[in-house]
C-alpha cells in the first residue's frame, strides 16, 4: 500500500510517499481502507522532533482516520465488514490502517469521510477541555487562543453551546471574520491588538473565567493576566514554543488555577468513545459545523504540513486517500 513516511527529523520535505506492507491484524482489530486522514499541528511537531519522539523511524504519521472496514482480526464480528466508520488510531497517512474495533464510531450517511476525519483529535480535545477539565457552566466567559485553528473552531462552537460568553484570538482579519461567524462574542486580533487591554475593556475590568491556551510561549503572560479572580488557565499545547515554568507565588493574588490537558492521558473507560459518538451526532444533526480549510491528496502531505505550520490554514486540514 502507499503511505507517507519520514526517515529522519526535519522540515515538511522529509515526508515521502512510499510503498509499505499493509498492517497485520491482531485480536480485536480491524483494517480500514482509509478515505480521509486528519492532519494535526502535533504531526508537524512530531516530524520536527519536538514531541512524541520515542517512536522509531521510519514512521507513518496520522492519529485519526475515516474509512471502510475491509478486514477483521480474531474475535471481531464480521458484521463490521463494509461499515463506514471513524476512529482515533495511529499511522493514518496511508491507504490502510489498523484500529481496535472497540474504538470505531459508525458514520451516519450524511457525514462524509472528510468531515468525519476532522473530528477525533481536535473534537475530543475541545470537548474534554470544556467538559472534563473546566466543566464550563452557562454564563461563564471563555477565551480561546488560535480560535480559527482546528481545535479553536470547535472549542468556540462547543463553548457557545454550553452557554458561555466566548472570546477568540486570531492573527488575521479573515480568521476574525470566520470566528465571529461561528458565534464568538468577542474576537481579538492578537497580531495588532493588546489582548490584555482588550479583554479588560470588554469585560469592564473583570477578566475571563477560563483561558484555553495551546500557543504557549507567546501568549502565556497575557493568558494569566486576563483571568478573573478564581480563573483557570488550561495549557494544552505550545505552537509558539513551551510556556515558562509556573510561578505558584504569582497565582495567589487572584487565586488562579493552572492545569494541563493531554488527549492521550488514560481517560475513564469509554469516555473517548462516548464523546466521539456525541460529536459525530452533533455534526450529523447540524449542531456542530466542521470547517475543512484545506483538503489535499495523500501524496501532498508535505504541502499540508507546510501550510499548517505556516499559520495559513483555518479549521481542519485533511488528506484524502481512496476514491
Ligand atoms: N493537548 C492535547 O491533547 C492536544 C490535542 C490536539 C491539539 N493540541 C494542540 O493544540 C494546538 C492546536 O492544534 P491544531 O491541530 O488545531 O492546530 P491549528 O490551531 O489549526 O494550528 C495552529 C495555530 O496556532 C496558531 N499559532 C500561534 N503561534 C504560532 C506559531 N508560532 N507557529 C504556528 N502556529 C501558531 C496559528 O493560528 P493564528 O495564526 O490565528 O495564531 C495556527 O493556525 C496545537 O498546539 C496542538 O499541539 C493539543
Amino acid at each position: 500500500m502507499k503511505a507517507i513516511r519520514y526517515h529522519h527529523i526535519g522540515g515538511p520535505e522529509v515526508l515521502r510517499l512510499e510503498d509499505v506492507p499493509e498492517p497485520e491484524l491482531g485480536p480485536g482489530e480491524v483494517r480500514l481502507q482509509v478515505h480521509a486522514a486528519g492532519v494535526n499541528f502535533a504531526d508537524t511537531e512530531r516530524r520536527r522532533g519536538l514531541y512524541d519522539t520515542k517512536v522509531p523511524l521510519p514512521r507513518i504519521l496520522g492519529s485519526e482516520a475515516a474509512g471502510v472496514v475491509r478486514a477483521v482480526g480474531p474475535g471481531v464480528d464480521e458484521a463490521l465488514l463494509g461499515r463506514r466508520v471513524v476512529t482515533l488510531t495511529t499511522s493514518c497517512y496511508a491507504e490502510f490502517v489498523k484500529a481496535p474495533a472497540s474504538g470505531l464510531v459508525a458514520l451516519p450517511d450524511n457525514v462524509s469521510f472528510e468531515v468525519a476525519a476532522a473530528v477525533p483529535v481536535q473534537g475530543l480535545t475541545a470537548y474534554h477541555l470544556l467538559n472534563t477539565v473546566a466543566r464550563v457552566q452557562q454564563g461563564q466567559s471563555v477565551l480561546v487562543h488560535a480560535a480559527a485553528g482546528g481545535v479553536g473552531v470547535l472549542a468556540v462552537q462547543l463553548a457557545k453551546a454550553l452557554g458561555a460568553r466566548v472570546f477568540g484570538t486570531v492573527s488575521s482579519e479573515a480568521k476574525a471574520r470566520l470566528v465571529r461567524e461561528l458565534g464568538a462574542d468577542e474576537v481579538i486580533r492578537y497580531d495588532r491588538e493588546d489582548v490584555v487591554a482588550e479583554v479588560h475593556r470588554r469585560t469592564g475590568g473583570g477578566g475571563v473565567d477560563l483561558v484555553l491556551d495551546a500557543v504557549g510561549a507567546s501568549t502565556w503572560g497575557a493568558s494569566l493576566r486576563v483571568l478573573a479572580p478564581f480563573g483557570h488557565l488550561v495549557s494544552y499545547g505550545s505552537a509558539s514554543g513551551p510556556p515558562p515554568a509556573v510561578d505558584v507565588e504569582a497565582l495567589y493574588e487572584k487565586s488562579l488555577k493552572v492545569s494541563a490537558y493531554w488527549l492521550h492521558t488514560p481517560h475513564p473507560p469509554g469516555s473517548h468513545h462516548r464523546a466521539l459518538e456525541s460529536l459525530i451526532r452533533d455534526v450529523a444533526d447540524g449542531r456542530l459545523r466542521i470547517l475543512i480549510g484545506l483538503k489535499l491528496p495523500l501524496a501532498e502531505a508535505t504541502e499540508a504540513h507546510r501550510r499548517l505550520e505556516g499559520r495559513e490554514t483555518v479549521g481542519k486540514v485533511v488528506l484524502t486517500v481512496a476514491g
